[in-house]
């Protein structure tokens, strides 16, 4: 079966990389969530997506400048006055706290920041700290940083992100460590993802929130989706 991972929690409908957005993707029958990780300025590891606080907080600058007490004075949903209470931006930490309460899996995407050495050490040493080696997946578009990954924590499953047409990307993935591959839907037509199930390697498209992809990639029984869209993922894959 096809998994659904929520991507930056149930971000279709609540505050992308928040708590909340977290919650509710379990509470919508999520199998995984995929979430965004950078370095504060003095070092905590972060979710947030974007290189600055300017888009998804009220606040204005870039998340290395800031450090972790300054950057939780700020709200990560305060477009989304009908939820009343404020979302702080989370720690890594705080939401490998709260996997340790159910099952789902947990894609963890490596931000490329110039210290992306020391944001993969710190990222590595909490998984492992949380004993949550097996339902956790370290992806990037920066390869470096998983080739990283895998040479401390080989335990740590790692998956390529990528955005252009790879030639047999299957044995890119094998030649790095990498059991699964993160390619942008459009450039993972069903000939990639049948030769890459068959060699072995999982694919797992993002970012699929159209009824025609979602249904293409369940039949094709691609590994899994990530999506905002959770609720249509889940009604769709249903049928
Ligand atoms: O991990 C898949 C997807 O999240 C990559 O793109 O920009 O949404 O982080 P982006
Ligand atoms: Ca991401």
């Amino acid at each position: 079966m096809t998994l659904i991972f929520a991507h930056r929690g149930y971000s279709g409908a609540y505050p992308e990389n928040t708590m909340l957005a977290f919650m509710q993707a379990e509470k919508f029958c999520a199998d995984g969530i995929e979430l965004d990780v950078q370095l504060t300025k003095d070092g905590e590891v972060v979710v947030i997506h974007d290189e600055t606080i300017d888009r998804t907080t009220n606040g204005k600058g870039f998340v290395k400048d800031y450090t972790l007490a300054e950057l939780q004075k700020f709200d990560a949903s305060y477009t989304y006055k009908k939820f009343g209470k404020r979302n702080p931006i989370p720690t890594l930490e705080e939401v490998l706290q709260w996997l340790q309460s159910n099952h789902l899996y947990c894609n963890i995407e490596l931000k490329s920041g110039t210290s992306y050495e020391e944001l993969v050490e710190k990222v590595i040493y909490l998984v492992r700290s949380y004993r949550m080696s097996e339902r956790i997946i370290v992806s990037s578009f920066n390869h470096y940083s998983i080739v990283h990954s895998y040479r401390l924590a080989p335990e740590v499953e790692i998956a390529p992100l990528y955005r252009e047409g790879l030639y047999m990307p299957w044995i890119y993935a094998g030649a790095i460590h990498a059991k699964a591959i993160h390619p942008n839907f459009k450039v993972a037509p069903d000939f990639i993802i049948k030769s890459s199930l068959k060699h072995g390697i999982k694919v797992r498209p993002y970012t699929v929130n159209n009824e025609k992809e979602m249904k293409r990639l369940f039949s094709l029984g691609c590994s899994a989706i990530i999506t905002d869209e959770l609720k249509k993922a889940v009604q769709y894959r249903k049928q």
